[in-house]
């Protein structure tokens, strides 16, 4: 629900993951910045991914294109002519509405039913590209987004997503060029590069993640929907006619990587498309259940030769491959991954995110905890000394010194022991160590755990490992 949405914000917030964008002129529409936590949980999802897709796949390499492209990358990959949607006006608040997302979070208000029945009858008018039946349902349905009464709506009318900018000084011939609006163009541009120089052979596979833009038309969505965002993408180049069973091999794949994190699986559901863009002869979302409801987090779309051929037509360089196992040249098929990074962040933190009721009969008490897979914590350990004297700071700070080369180590000797494992919990390290008196004696620590609360005393010799084996993929 909304609460527990805004919750989730909130507490991103406040614990350093996720702030509005140049906060301080009070924020850009859609643009986030991650803090000091959210970097380190963004680059631990980055890095799982990256590794299980290339290192874990001896037939995946990885590369990193640039976000500028020569603009008739664009052309040849219909971005400039299709990457649009239809939009609305409400012309006095001048406020702009991408038409689906109106109806979808009107949908969203209604009894199920009704509200499916609803989106498909949208699905069929964009399909159809009927323009005035989608204005006549929103003003059948009188959406009025917050507005009270009737609204006053301009006519539909297409918005093309991507940013332009001009190369070179406007003195010198300016040329305009696009922020791309998704990585997988700086991959298929590359195919024959990767090809020859890593002597691939089909069925191959090229990872990417970077940035890419889209000038989104959003509602309140946090991080769900940005406008400068880190797409994780994979193109599987396969031979012809095999397209199907790798279709079905990666879609089972990727579930399996997303259930790996320990997340619970009833969360995950697949949706398979029912319209499918002119290029692709099969796609499927993977769709997870945060606070908001079932949303995408991920696509897997086999694109036939669509891209590959867009090009050769446009550059005039052949784009094939010859397979010496029968003996022929041909253009690949394509079979794509493609999640986003910062969706992934956001389930990734929604599945965490716990408000626990501690409360005993003597005592009301709570905490927030974040159940973050320890692979992807932020903080992987928290070495406290009990008290500031005694020696107590400097067997911790050995502790640390330990233990920092191979992970993140967070050090506090403030406030008593039970706030600072609040405020560990409130960040997800799975794990915290507390130096005391015993520590001097038999050079044993209590080493707690984020999840069950429990603790135990181990040695200081086996405190580095014990968090390792957890913690590493
Ligand atoms: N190359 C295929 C492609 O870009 P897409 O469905 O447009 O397909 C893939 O995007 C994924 O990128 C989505 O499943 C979503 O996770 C993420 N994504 C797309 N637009 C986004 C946005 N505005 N903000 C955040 N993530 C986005």
């Amino acid at each position: 629900d909304q609460n527990t949405f805004q919750a989730i914000i909130s507490h991103c917030k406040e614990y350093g993951f996720v702030f509005p964008s140049s906060e301080i002129y009070d924020g850009l529409s859609a643009v986030y910045d991650y803090g000091q936590y959210g970097a380190q949980l963004k680059k631990n999802i980055r890095d799982y991914w990256w590794k299980s897709m290339t290192q874990l796949h001896e037939n995946i390499v990885g590369i990193d294109a640039a976000i500028f492209m020569h603009p008739t990358t664009w052309k040849a990959s219909g971005h400039v002519d299709s990457f649009s949607d239809p939009m609305i006006d409400n012309k006095d608040s001048k406020k702009r509405y991408r038409v689906d997302h109106l109806i979808e979070n009107y949908a969203d208000t209604l009894p199920a039913a009704e509200g499916t029945a609803l989106v498909a009858q949208m699905e069929d008018l964009l399909k159809e590209n009927d323009y005035d039946g989608l204005k006549a349902l929103i003003e059948e349905r009188k959406i009025a987004c917050g507005v009270s009464g009737t609204v006053n709506w301009t006519d539909i009318r297409q918005f093309n997503l991507m940013f332009s900018t001009q190369l070179g000084s406007v003195t010198d011939e300016a040329s305009e060029i696009y922020l791309r609006p998704e990585t997988a163009q700086g991959i298929f541009v590359n195919f024959l590069n990767v090809q020859k120089t890593g002597r691939m052979k089909v069925p191959f596979g090229i990872a990417q993640t970077g940035k890419a833009f889209r000038n989104e038309i959003v509602a309140r969505q946090f991080i769900f929907r940005m406008r400068e965002f880190e797409q994780m993408e994979m193109q599987f180049f396969v031979r012809p006619g095999t397209q199907k069973e790798w279709y079905e091999y990666w879609k089972e794949t990727r579930l399996k990587w997303h259930l790996s994190l320990g997340i619970d699986p009833a969360k995950y559901r697949f949706h398979d498309h029912v319209k499918l863009a002119h290029y692709a002869d099969a796609a499927v979302d993977i769709e997870f259940e945060f606070p908001i409801g079932f949303k995408e987090v991920e696509g897997i779309h086999s694109r036939t030769d669509f891209d590959l051929t867009q090009h050769q037509l446009f550059s005039k360089k052949k784009l094939q491959y010859f397979d010496t196992e029968i003996n022929q040249n041909y253009v690949p098929y394509v079979i794509e991954t493609s999640i986003g990074l910062d969706r992934m962040f956001l389930l990734t933190v929604c599945a965490a995110y716990q408000e626990q009721d501690l409360s005993t009969p003597e005592k009301a008490d709570s905490r927030v905890v974040m159940k973050l897979p320890p692979q992807l914590a932020p903080m992987k350990l928290a070495v406290f000394p009990l008290t500031k004297k005694d020696g107590l700071p400097e067997i911790a700070q050995e502790i640390m010194d330990e233990c920092k080369q191979y992970f993140h180590c967070f050090y506090e000797e403030k406030d008593a022991i039970g706030k600072r494992y609040r405020r560990q919990d409130a960040i997800g390290t799975p794990f915290c160590v507390t130096v005391d008196h015993q520590t001097k004696e038999d050079h044993t620590v209590t080493i707690r755990y984020r999840d069950s609360m429990e603790q135990e005393r181990i040695h200081v010799s086996a405190v580095r490992d014990h968090v390792l084996k957890a913690t590493t993929f």
